[in-house]
């Protein structure tokens, strides 16, 4: 993708306000894939589009040696600031800058799409053999009952509007696991993972929000008094006295590894890691 410079302008924009508004509340999602992945002491492990880099700070907790890509710089830095001892750089996805087989583990969360899949060639390469990876999606917007806290992003320009749309298609029943059987991937597996965003206010949600980039393009389009005050209303909806606003959203989680050539028929499981 040419353009992965251009990221910055939306993703980069409110960096600060998306570390701390919006990312945290994805934890959920991160401890589940690390979870499921098996993250453990030693595992040298790669976070594909990693934004802001709390999945990466949470995996290093595990002890993992961690690396992380993302396109925009403004996000690399809060990154960088977090995890000092991560190798954190500013890249393109579909041109990763490290060498055949340097991770154990690669994961990406909502950051490979079905848009996207030339970066899974990528995470073949510098996946070492028996390697894991996981990655998220957004699941079955239509039927999440937090739904309703996406709803800003359809503010956007009509084009932009279905580019998203086909965005979330890799979460579909079997695409997923298509795509990863296409790029030689085994024992594919798909999971729910569990997501829910929380917000004390409606300003604060519309603050947060606003600092995504699909947010960015229905600012581009709206004006970002309008965007404000349109998502800060379409919030108002979901208050509940004495609870935070929570909007919880299907999100998939695919799971898969790189063929082994030392396991009998190439596709089972390595042999297990020595833990000392
Ligand atoms: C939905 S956000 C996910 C960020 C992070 N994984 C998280 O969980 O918050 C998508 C991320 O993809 C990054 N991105 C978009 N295009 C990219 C590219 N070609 N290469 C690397 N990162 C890219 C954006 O800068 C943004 O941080």
């Amino acid at each position: 993708m040419s353009d992965w410079r251009g990221v910055d302008t939306g993703w980069g924009r409110r960096a600060v306000d998306f570390s701390t508004l919006s990312e945290p509340a994805n934890c959920r999602e991160y401890v589940t894939l690390h979870q499921h992945l098996a993250v453990g002491p030693g595992d040298r492990l790669l976070d594909i589009a990693c934004g802001a880099g709390l999945a990466i700070e949470l995996a290093a907790l595990r002890g993992a040696v961690c690396a992380g890509i993302d396109a925009s710089h403004r996000l690399v830095a809060v990154a960088r600031d977090r995890s000092p001892d991560a190798d954190v750089r500013v890249g393109d996805m579909h041109e990763l800058p490290w060498p055949d087989g340097s991770f154990d583990v690669v994961t990406s969360f909502r950051g490979i799409w079905g848009t996207t899949p030339k970066a899974m060639t990528e995470v073949r390469r510098v996946l070492a053999p028996g390697g894991r990876v996981g990655l998220t999606v957004w699941g079955h917007l239509k039927v999440s009952p937090g739904a309703w806290a996406l709803a800003p992003f359809r503010l956007a320009a009509e084009e932009k509007v279905s580019n998203q749309a086909s965005m979330v298609a890799l979460g579909r029943p079997g695409a997923g696991e298509e795509l990863l059987a296409a790029y030689g991937f085994v024992d594919v597996r798909r999971i729910d993972v569990p997501f829910a965003w929380e917000f004390p206010d409606p300003e604060t949600y519309a603050r947060a929000i606003a600092s995504t980039g699909p947010a960015f393009e229905s600012i581009q389009n709206v004006g970002e008094a309008e965007f404000l005050a349109s998502a800060a209303e379409m919030a108002r909806a979901h208050q509940r006295e004495g609870l935070p606003l929570r909007a919880e959203i299907a999100v998939v989680g695919y799971l898969a590894r790189t063929p082994d050539p030392r396991s009998v028929n190439g596709e089972g499981s390595p042999p297990p890691r020595s833990s000392t």
